[in-house]
């Protein structure tokens, strides 16, 4: 569910519309639902009321200090990746205790800065990062919980490019290897075991793959705690998905997926910390762009937008579907027609959809990109020098501009010219 719905014949974010947004701010644009944002935050945290628990959003998904500081709010902690994400986690108030850190390779001076900053747990991807860690740790005279990130060698079932959990992929170790990793982890002096970690991927529509991978973590609990280690959080990651298309069979909900968890770990007593960011930020935003123009083609017509893959790059990357729809409400009744809708870049893969039913549309009509809260305005890029578009924040009947549209000046000048020149 979210807070994005028709009105008096045309959408509104929560009590704002859109259409007087777009007069104001301009298009394209990411406008994002603080309602939406918290519904989803609490669902998982009710979902896992059972036990201690911590919902740590994954940031990745949407980064704005605003989102940050929304969910911080409501008791979030936060996941990061880099160095970047964890000093915005500090700069929105999230203390070091409530971010854990993951990612594949954690820089010296990563590790440095939450080791100085605080930090809850570093999620550990390999062994040569494991002994860094403890390195950087000693050198400092303070001592890193670790959980290690484990792969489990499930098939998660989602598309290549963000499954994570088979032998073949890039994370974690070997479940079959963690014993000798946790053993070495034990006799490294600058760290301290505190769990383990798993995460399989982004997208899923189904609980089996995580229940498979849950269950030999519940195994590997018991075995690690046989050899003496001290395995008192279980990181589960993220990955549960969200409904792209109306169409869609449904994802399963968070109280699904906290029941499952609580059926297949609870009875180990651990502490269980969660990282999703789609299914906070997905659809608590969409993209709004205008059409320029609607071009006839040969047995097609074209609506040409003015967002584009930089702005919105999941569809040329994933080839994935968000539903588009008209601002201004269709008719009852009204005829749709296919239109395949683009952007303006000089490249073939700025294709958003393919014959993708409209009702009627004409230059300078505004459409919606649902879903396009996560992995959205974190992806885009400033090619073809198109500026990075606004990002807007709706609460109940105010909104906020939390990232302004750069001018063509300020991103001129972020160039240096060398002296030669
Ligand atoms: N934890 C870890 C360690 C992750 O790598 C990820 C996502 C998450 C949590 C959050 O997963 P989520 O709950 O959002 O599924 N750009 C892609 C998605 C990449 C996901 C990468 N890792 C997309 O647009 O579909």
């Amino acid at each position: 569910m979210d807070h994005f719905l028709y009105r008096d014949g045309s959408l509104w974010a929560e009590d704002v519309s859109v259409a007087e947004i777009a007069a104001q701010v301009g298009t394209p644009f990411y406008l994002y639902s603080t309602a939406t944002l918290t519904r989803h935050f609490r669902l998982f945290d009710e979902a896992l009321d059972w036990g201690p628990h911590l919902v740590c959003y994954a940031m990745k998904a949407a980064s704005n200090q605003a989102i940050l500081k929304t969910l911080a709010a409501e008791g979030a902690g936060m996941d990061v990746v880099s160095g970047g994400e964890y000093a915005r986690a500090l700069a929105a108030g999230v203390p070091g205790d409530k971010i854990v850190f993951s990612g594949v390779g954690k820089t010296h001076d990563e590790i440095r800065a939450a080791l100085t900053g605080g930090i809850r747990q570093f999620n550990v991807e390999s062994e040569p990062e494991m002994r860094v860690i403890s390195e950087v740790a000693t050198s400092l005279g303070v001592i890193a919980p670790i959980t290690v990130r484990v792969n489990p060698d499930v098939d998660a079932k989602t598309h290549a490019k963000i499954a994570t959990g088979k032998s073949e992929n890039k994370f974690g170790i070997p479940i079959a290897r963690a014993k000798e990793v946790y053993a070495e982890a034990a006799r490294l002096p600058g760290l301290k075991i505190v769990g383990i970690d798993v995460h399989i991927g982004s997208q899923l529509t189904q609980l089996e793959p995580f229940q498979q991978a849950y269950q030999k973590v519940a195994d590997l609990t018991e075995a690690l705690r046989a050899d003496g280690h001290d395995i008192t959080r279980l990181d589960l990651g993220g990955g549960l998905g969200i409904p792209y298309t109306r169409s869609n069979e449904a994802p399963p909900l968070p109280t699904e997926y906290g029941a499952m968890v609580r059926d297949t770990l609870a009875h180990l007593g651990c502490e269980i910390e969660i990282e999703p960011g789609r299914l906070i930020a997905g659809n608590a935003g969409i993209l709004v762009s205008k059409v320029i123009y609607v071009k006839n083609g040969e047995g097609r017509d074209f609506l040409i937008l003015d967002g584009a893959m930089n702005d919105l790059i999941r569809p040329a990357m994933y080839e994935a579907h968000h539903d588009i729809v008209p601002v201004v409400e269709p008719a009852p009744g009204v005829e749709q027609q296919p239109y395949d809708i683009v952007g303006p870049v000089c490249e073939t893969g700025d294709t958003f959809a393919k014959e993708r039913m409209m009702p009627p549309m004409q230059a300078g009509d505004l459409i919606a990109f649902r879903s396009a809260g996560a992995y959205g305005a974190v992806m885009a890029s400033e090619y073809n020098t198109r500026p990075l578009i606004p990002e807007v924040l709706v609460k109940e009947d105010q909104f906020s501009v939390i990232r302004a549209r750069p001018t063509y000046e300020e991103m001129i000048n972020r160039d240096n010219v060398p002296v030669w020149l």
